[in-house]
């Protein structure tokens, strides 16, 4: 198998940075190297320390003055919303039944999936994003199109068939026996295939039915190492809809908990609106909170309390995602761009360092995937994103004024989107110049 020498500025984080001066919590390199084989990183650290051991036959690409991080992870999008994105909604719930329910209907038919699948995989790569979490639609063949083109970008992906049960159009309903038996063969066919991670995937409390969560919690059982996805606490109108439907819970959390369904693996979205008890629930699960920026902003959901969730005393684990069709941008740049002016608008910091963790190994720390994945270290997945901070011309105009690595981050974050990302590897090979398109 080849060997591949890339050279650059290096930067991987080992945990979360307190502060600006955190310079415990990541590794950079000014002058650094990465040697790749098979797909994964075999040796990372100065060029200096890493070139002799790659020895005559490795073929040495250089990105400076670029910087080399390891992939950016998107823990929450909708592959079927890519034609909802801009859709004018009052709310969350005016715009899944105007829009986002009619257009899922259109992923019945294998040709559109395939085609979307496709088209998905494209911008994900454009973007810098090399692991995303990902909602299919109801139908099973959703997910097959969106598994079989995960599987020939060789990408490491988590996604599931949506199990949704009421509350919708019938044509974009299953039922609870249904829901299971295509999740389960879901399963069978994709997970662990490639890369491939499967998700159980019941919508939210709105559209399953207590059988439903029921069939939801079965497969949780069967399946105790597979994610589990959801929808929590996005929208007060959502929260009051969802109680209605389960009198017996004590709040929205508590629902999901009834069927068993919290836990160190599951993954839920927004959660903005959570009472005390049940971020306690949250903390003693370690489900994960995730964070929506663009999406919360877009649809008016509201203002997701970052430092009340992480400072507390039973703290919540929370990561970062683009929530396409609600959100409104495939990068997580602009995402974390978002991010701030929210915290912002909360009082709250959220300094550059952290957000660049966030979106890289916080995400794979919040999937269990950081054995795999969000970090620049020897025996992990060579899936990386080369960042260029002066990638448009009033990019390179503030780049000239930048002196610090932070600096270069906050730049990046701030004005940057899809061009900022000068290459994207995919296991070791390059995937974005390889797509053909401009970048
Ligand atoms: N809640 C249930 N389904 C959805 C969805 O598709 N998008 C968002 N933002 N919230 C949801
Ligand atoms: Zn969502």
């Amino acid at each position: 198998m080849s060997k591949c020498l890339l050279r650059g500025r290096t930067l991987s984080f080992h945990r979360r940075p307190e502060n600006l001066e955190d310079k415990g919590a990541y590794t950079y390199q000014e002058d650094g190297a990465l040697l790749i084989q098979a797909g994964k990183i075999v040796a990372a650290g100065s060029y200096s320390d890493v070139k002799p051991q790659a020895g005559e036959d490795a073929e040495e690409i250089d990105h400076r003055p670029h910087l080399i991080m390891p992939g950016l992870i998107d823990t929450h999008l909708h592959f079927p919303q890519m034609q909802v994105i801009g859709s004018y909604a009052a709310n969350l719930l005016e715009w899944l039944n105007t829009y986002t329910f009619i257009e899922e209907q259109r992923f019945a038919s294998a040709e559109h999936a395939a085609r979307f699948a496709a088209h998905f995989f494209d911008e994900m790569v454009r973007h810098g994003t090399t692991t995303a979490v990902a909602y299919c639609s109801v139908h099973k063949v959703s997910a097959d199109a969106f598994f079989a083109e995960s599987l020939k970008r060789n990408m490491r992906m988590v996604a599931g068939k949506v199990m949704m049960d009421r509350n919708a159009p019938e044509a974009l309903t299953d039922t609870a026996q249904s829901g299971y038996d295509d999740t389960r063969q879901v399963i069978a066919d994709w997970h662990g295939k490639g890369r491939n991670h499967v998700a159980i995937t019941p919508r939210f409390a709105i559209t399953s039915t207590p059988a439903q969560l029921e069939a939801a919690q079965a497969l949780a059982r069967e399946f105790p190492d597979l994610h589990i996805q959801t929808h929590l606490s996005e929208n007060r109108d959502e929260i009051a809809f969802s109680c209605s439907l389960y009198p017996q819970a004590k709040d929205y959390t508590d629902i999901y908990e009834i069927y068993g369904l919290l836990g160190p693996r599951s993954l839920f979205g927004h959660a903005i609106h959570l009472s005390e008890r049940e971020m306690d629930a949250m903390s003693e699960s370690g489900s994960v909170a995730v964070h929506c920026p663009t999406s919360n902003l877009f649809l008016g959901s509201g203002l997701f309390p970052m430092r009340k969730l992480q400072n507390r005393q039973k703290p919540v684990r929370i990561a970062v995602a683009t929530d396409i069709g609600g959100g409104s941008n495939y990068s997580m740049l602009k995402t974390m761009d978002e991010a701030y002016k929210i915290q912002q608008l909360l009082g709250e910091r959220l300094n550059p360092l952290e957000s660049f963790y966030l979106m890289t190994r916080g995400n794979a720390e919040a999937l269990s995937l950081d054995n795999h994945i969000g970090a620049l270290a020897p025996g992990l997945d060579a899936d990386l994103v080369v960042l260029d901070m002066a990638s448009t011309p009033p990019m390179a105009l503030k780049a000239e004024t930048v002196s610090t690595l932070s600096e270069e981050l906050f730049l990046l974050q701030t004005m940057g989107d899809d061009r900022a990302i000068a290459e994207t590897y995919i296991a070791g090979e390059p995937a974005k110049s390889a797509l053909g398109m401009p970048r």
